[in-house]
């Protein structure tokens, strides 16, 4: 056996065999949205989507509007971009300034993660919290930083966050018709450009019994919507008892899952679920994460309307950016019973 660096290993009951049952018979849902065409189907789909988004946090889309080329060209040059030699990769490296860009050395929860990220923020300029002043509030534009090779790289994943955009937004208006909402409910929760797009890739590890791809988290953001290739390694912890379950590579599906704003809009009936990547050793995959975030200045609580006197409000809830700006300084556990991680 290969020795691994220690800064991957994780603690024995965070490790991939922890809490891990194989073939389970039960699944994460997979939903078709082709079904919204059929007038009479249009209820069950909704009421689907609750359910998962009550009993797991996680389902996966399919026939989801998302052109299939569209995804094939952005796995391609997120490809060709992974494989450069790491002197072109670090040109793009995420630094102090700005904080967009390639990254090999994440860390969830302080144990390195055994992959390399390039987050894009799709439509330049982003906004962003501007110091790390835990009484600033106030924000500033960064420009991304873009790799020279491959030319298409960020017309195509820009291209590709575009859809991945309107999906999560259409699928926030059945999440709000499952809740008995009106379809709109959240819509100007995004006046400001705070979503990105994450490229993943997790390279074959010698050690995947001590190693993750990405450690146990929670998403912080509204909704993510996923990108995975066949070779699978996500996993979603059951609402209900903890225990680790593959999501199964579909082909062309998308994965949802519910982050930590909606858990708490929706004061807790939805639920934000715990998810990891475990690694294997003879190949790598790949995943592109959307990130739906809401404006700076939304309120994260409980909705008027799904609290009651039987319901109490759960959280005195945060303001966004507030939030976004303490994640990067070391007095972000203030949220600790979140458990968050983007
Ligand atoms: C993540 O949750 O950060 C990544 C998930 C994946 O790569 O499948
Ligand atoms: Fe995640």
């Amino acid at each position: 056996m290969e020795d691994l660096d220690p800064t991957y290993i994780q603690a024995p009951e965070h490790r991939s065999d922890s809490n891990f049952i194989p073939n389970q018979p039960e699944e994460i849902p997979v939903i078709d949205l082709s079904r919204l065409d059929d007038h009479d189907d249009v209820q069950n789909v909704i009421s689907e989507i609750g359910d998962a988004c009550e009993k797991w946090g996680f389902f996966q889309v399919i026939n989801h509007g998302v052109p299939c080329d569209t995804r094939q060209r952005v796995e391609k040059t997120v490809k060709t971009f992974f494989d450069l030699p790491m002197e072109e990769k670090i040109k793009v490296k995420r630094d102090e300034v700005n904080p967009v860009g390639y990254h090999d050395g994440e860390h969830t929860k302080n144990v390195r993660d055994w992959k390399e990220v390039f987050d894009i923020y799709f439509k330049d300029p982003m906004v962003i919290p501007s110091s790390t002043d835990p009484e600033d509030e106030g924000l500033r534009l960064v420009y991304n930083k873009r790799p020279q090779f491959p030319s298409d790289f960020r017309e195509t994943c820009e291209e590709y966050a575009r859809h991945a955009e309107k999906l999560a937004l259409k699928v926030l208006e059945l999440i709000s018709l499952s809740l008995g909402l009106p379809k709109k409910r959240f819509h100007n929760y995004f006046k400001e450009q705070m979503s990105f797009l994450r490229i993943n890739r997790y390279p074959p590890c010698p050690r995947p019994d001590l190693a993750l791809g990405v450690g146990h988290h929670k998403d912080a953001d509204v909704i993510s919507v996923l990108a995975q290739d066949e070779v699978g390694g996500l996993q979603v912890s059951r609402r209900s008892d903890g225990v680790w379950f593959p999501i199964r590579p579909v082909p062309n599906a998308l994965v949802i899952n519910i982050g930590n704003c909606m858990e708490i809009w929706t004061n807790d009936k939805y639920w934000s679920a715990e998810h990891r990547v475990v690694v294997n050793t003879t190949r790598e995959r790949y995943s592109i994460p959307f990130f739906l975030l809401p404006s700076h200045d939304v309120e994260v609580k409980p909705l008027e309307e799904l609290v009651s006197l039987e319901n109490p409000p759960r959280y005195k809830g945060y303001k966004w950016g507030k939030f976004y700006v303490s994640r990067n300084r070391s007095d972000f556990r203030k949220l600790e019973t979140k458990n968050i991680q983007i």
